[in-house]
């Protein structure tokens, strides 16, 4: 009945959508064009680029005081429609920015000329996060065409520097208190879940990343002269590496899961209502039988467990053949996932201690904090909640289910911390979209029921007291 009925009161706006449905394709593709990889120098004037794109967007369809907002990083596009008196004030966020590309060879297209293939947009960003933010421009465009008007209030903010860990937005949002007031906060920047069921997230992992320097000698020295007499930054940094994780997976960082907060019986219940086909997710990504802490399920330890990861390790000689060398110096980048209610900062220095407190002798060590952001959880029971999901189950003809997600969106945590925002956390990727690695892509019919269901909440949340 329900479904009826919106689907008849937003029918001019479905109109809309389905005339410029190839419109709006082309232009998604243009976004997708602009090689807008934030943690490059090389790249700045391509950020410069996409920021400019979606602003220009935003006041062709109308909106008011869009900006394109200078930090000391990567500018933050903000707009803004005010006019649905008594109506609640939604901030949107999402970003910009994309991860680097590399290892190029695996692409079987360039990553910035999209293509549409299979019922799917292959590029760079096209599911992180660049087609959410897309969606987004259009179903505000949507209701500014075809009604003149949005059914509440919107702010949003786009940001440069999500991939890098939102270094300058927390500055950003704290310079810009008063023309942030909002009751809601909608980020798209997250996705469905495995089999492409539609999901909402509820909870999100922090992030600590750091990186390991290991220095020896000042150059690197034959191995035959002085192998045996010097100590190896490769062979100190190896064995620093093998003593922070346990042979389970658990982290062996004194104190790291002090403020771990244990999960309680019912919220075990409630990972345990989702489904999970291990085998399914195993041959989906291509995975050994999967690796972690033995007393929490898969899902648990996505989403409730902290980890430790080394994501990148290097040092001495990678060429072809064979060059006897001690190397003057070993590199590691460490990263860990940070749930309710682990600190960053404090797991940093944790780290760092630990790993000065191990240090094999003949080599210096240092440990320097790359970037980090907190965990977010969200109530499952927020009026905000519950409307995303009546949309989501409209347009995709099935109930969400409730997902802590493993990965970090620092901004979820600043919208709580410094704007006392209830957080949705409402996106649309398929959850084999390869965000972060090569083909990155985003199913069509996500982004075009995304779309819609946005357009519907826009509608609903109008409906619901603020
Ligand atoms: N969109 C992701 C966050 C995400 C990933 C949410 C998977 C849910 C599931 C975001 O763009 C991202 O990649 N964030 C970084 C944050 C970091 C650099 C602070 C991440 O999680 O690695
Ligand atoms: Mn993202
Ligand atoms: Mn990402």
């Amino acid at each position: 009945m329900e479904q009826a009925t919106t689907k008849a009161e937003l029918g001019d706006l479905e109109d809309y959508l389905e005339q410029n449905a190839q419109e709006r394709l082309t232009d998604y593709l243009d976004f997708l064009r602009i090689p807008s990889i934030g943690t490059l120098s090389e790249h700045v004037s391509d950020m410069r680029a996409a920021a400019e794109f979606v602003a220009d967007r935003l006041r062709g369809m109308g909106m008011d005081n869009v900006e394109v907002s200078p930090t000391a990083g990567h500018p933050i596009v903000y707009a803004d429609w005010l006019h649905a008196e008594g109506a609640p004030t939604v901030l949107v966020y999402g970003h910009y920015d994309v991860q680097p590309v590399d290892p190029l060879d695996l692409w079987h297209r360039p990553p910035f000329e999209p293509v549409v293939e299979g019922g799917r947009v292959y590029a760079r960003g096209a599911a992180d996060d660049k087609g959410q933010v897309h969606l987004h421009l259009w179903a505000a465009r949507a209701w500014l065409a075809v009604r003149g008007r949005l059914p509440l209030n919107l702010r949003f903010v786009f940001e440069g520097e999500e991939e890098s860990g939102s270094t300058h937005f927390d500055g950003w949002v704290a310079a810009n208190l008063e023309r942030l007031g909002a009751d809601l906060a909608v980020i798209s920047d997250t996705g469905f879940h495995e089999g492409n069921l539609p999901a909402i997230t509820i909870g999100l992992r922090g992030l600590m990343y750091a990186q390991i320097d290991v220095t020896g000698p000042r150059l690197d020295l034959h191995s035959g002269s002085f192998g045996g007499n010097v100590q190896n930054p490769a062979n100190a940094l190896a064995a620093i590496v093998a003593r922070l994780r346990n042979e389970d997976g658990s982290v062996a960082v004194p104190g790291f899961y002090d403020e771990v907060r244990q999960l309680g019986e019912r919220e075990r219940a409630e990972f345990a209502r989702i489904p999970f086909d291990e085998g399914a997710f195993r041959a989906d990504h291509g995975l050994q039988p999967l690796f972690g802490e033995p007393d929490f399920y898969p899902l648990e330890r996505k989403g409730a467990r902290p980890t430790l990861d080394v994501n990148g390790i290097w040092g001495g000689f990678q060429g072809e053949g064979s060059k006897t060398i001690i190397p003057a110096h070993a590199h590691a980048k460490v990263s860990c996932r940070l749930v309710p209610d682990m600190d960053p900062q404090r797991t940093f220095e944790r780290l760092r201690d630990y790993v000065a407190a191990i240090r094999p002798p003949g080599v210096e060590v240092t440990v320097s904090l790359i970037n980090h952001g907190m965990w977010s959880l969200t109530p499952i029971d927020h009026p905000a909640t519950e409307a995303a999901a009546a949309c989501l189950a409209e347009v995709f003809g099935q109930a969400p289910y409730y997902l802590r997600e493993g990965g970090s969106i620092p901004a979820a945590a600043t919208f709580g911390s410094l704007l006392g925002l209830p957080v949705v956390l409402l996106g649309f990727t398929p959850p084999d979209d390869q965000a972060h690695a090569p083909n990155e892509s985003m199913r069509l019919d996500n982004y075009e029921g995304g779309l819609r269901t946005v357009v519907r909440y826009w509608q609903r949340l109008a409906g619901v007291a603020s």
